[in-house]
């Protein structure tokens, strides 16, 4: 068959009916189902994309199961500290031996750390083992990938340095059947100078909210109440699309989607985060009462040399603005500790705007050097004692912080979307509250994907021990 007049995505289905013919083929050989597995490591983007290879895989006719011996493995990497790659590398040894057991069996590797020449090199030498490897700019590629590693019996290595393609409908597959992630916009234009995501993720690339819509219309239709729209600065979301549309406008449109109830997003830059955004987090009742905006550093110097174009005032401001308009919003963030040229002084400056802001959470993260970013070659970087103490010390205050800010809704009635059955104790099932913080209370299986009002009878740290509000007195 001839696939040039086709769509990319017709491509991409023919590519899974030749792989689906080629799984059957085998099933009939071995007698048992063929096993597929996708291991993610990383960001909220990298869950998302891995529910897309799912999608494929599932489509292609593979069985998904949650363990590394399957027939099939993938690895959708992360590479934006370098403890990250070293966890691949670990796991990927131990591969080894267990692809000796199952020779037939096929791995395969995609995401960030792959679009590093360095790794791909690293592979090509040492880990011969591996069968397929590919980046973030064509996973929409995968069942071809595929196909031709069935076809032409060699390890196949497909990177593209980056691209303007977003191919629409492909299949894909929800973790959870009530909420999931929609992209929003690829990429990152903004170059902090510790990052290395703008070199993996490529230039910043907005989807038509047209195609945001009918995607997040047809999850709805498929019994999703809640999502995550997902970018690595959604703020600057649809400001290069030929009609530009603001995030805010975007969110608006959301909102009226019957049936979907809750709307959350990630992750905010402080320097895009506009009025009209505030506004509408303001007066959409859909959109939750949580922030994730990452801070990185409270010293003005250190934020000025990570190329963040915002200062400690600039910041404190904005999440003044925000508390004033959505007083009891949620605040969580990242922050990194031990960025070159890091002082005492700026330390405590980011003490500081922690103890005045007063987080749910932070994410905290010991500066990683990545190469190729200008950081890495910045000089003074900070000796790891000193680093590992300023850890510690971030860390300690940000737990103390967050257990008090989480526990001002004790003896209140919240709202709760319930995401599952307790694993430790079947009589409990959990869920989240519209700020994001967890609650466990007393119900069962049919309450899954249902929004339950819950009494929260005690706040431990970061989470909620809870009674369903019909049962309390
Ligand atoms: N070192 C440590 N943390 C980093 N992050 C990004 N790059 C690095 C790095 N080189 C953190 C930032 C970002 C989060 C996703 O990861 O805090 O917000
Ligand atoms: Fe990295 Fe900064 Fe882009 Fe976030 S905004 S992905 S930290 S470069």
């Amino acid at each position: 068959m001839l696939t040039e007049h086709l769509t990319e995505a017709e491509r991409q289905y023919y590519y899974m009916e030749q792989c689906h013919q080629w799984v059957k083929e085998q099933e009939e050989k071995l007698g048992r189902p063929l096993t597929a597995s996708v291991i993610t490591f990383g960001c909220q983007m990298n869950a998302r994309d891995s529910e897309k290879l799912t999608g494929i895989l599932e489509k292609i006719g593979y069985t998904m199961v949650d363990s590394e011996k399957a027939d099939f493995v993938i690895y959708n990497t992360c590479t934006v500290r370098e403890n990250a790659n070293l966890r691949v590398y670990g796991r990927l040894g131990q591969m080894k031996q267990v692809k000796k057991k199952n020779p037939s069996m096929l791995i395969a590797l995609c995401g960030c750390m792959m679009q590093e020449p360095e790794v791909v090199e690293k592979l090509k030498k040492s880990y011969r083992h591996v069968d397929l490897i590919f980046g973030t700019h064509n996973i929409f590629k995968f069942a071809e990938l595929i196909y031709r590693r069935i076809t032409e019996n060699t390890m196949v290595i497909d990177i593209w340095k980056d691209t303007d393609q977003i191919v629409e409908d492909l299949p894909n597959d929800r973790k959870y059947p009530f909420k999931t992630g929609i992209n929003i916009m690829f990429g990152c234009n903004n170059f902090c100078s510790y990052c290395i995501v703008p070199y993996v993720r490529g230039r910043e690339r907005s989807r038509l909210p047209e195609d945001i819509i009918k995607e997040i219309e047809n999850a709805v239709a498929d019994g999703v109440v809640e999502i995550m729209l997902l970018g690595q600065n959604v703020n600057s979301y649809g400001k290069n699309l030929e009609n530009p549309i603001s995030f805010a406008e975007l969110l608006r449109r959301i909102c009226k989607i019957d049936g979907l109830l809750r709307v959350r997003f990630m992750t905010s830059h402080p320097k895009d985060l506009s009025d009209e955004l505030i506004q509408v987090m303001s007066e959409e009742p859909k959109i939750c009462s949580h922030l994730h905006l990452p801070l990185q550093s409270g010293s003005t110097r250190i934020l000025t040399k990570m190329n963040r174009k915002y200062s400690k005032e600039d910041y404190l401001l904005l999440v003044d603005k925000l508390r004033k308009a959505c007083p009891d919003i949620s605040l969580t963030t990242d922050i990194i500790v031990g960025f070159p040229g890091e002082t005492e002084e700026d330390f405590q400056e980011t003490l500081d705007v922690v103890e005045k802001v007063g987080y749910d959470s932070a994410y905290t993260f010991i500066y990683s050097k990545r190469t190729g970013t200008p950081a890495a070659v910045m000089e003074d970087q900070v000796p790891e004692d000193v680093v590992k103490d300023r850890f510690n010390r971030l860390l300690d205050r940000v737990q103390t912080i967050a257990a008090k800010v989480c526990s001002r809704h004790e003896n209140t009635v919240q709202d709760v979307l319930v995401e599952e059955v307790n694993s430790q104790d079947p009589s409990l099932v959990t869920g989240r509250m519209s700020n994001n913080t967890v609650v466990h209370f007393n119900g069962d299986e049919s309450m899954i994907g249902k929004i339950v009002p819950v009494y929260l009878k005690s706040c431990k740290n970061f989470y909620y021990m809870g009674e369903a509000a019909a049962d309390h007195k």
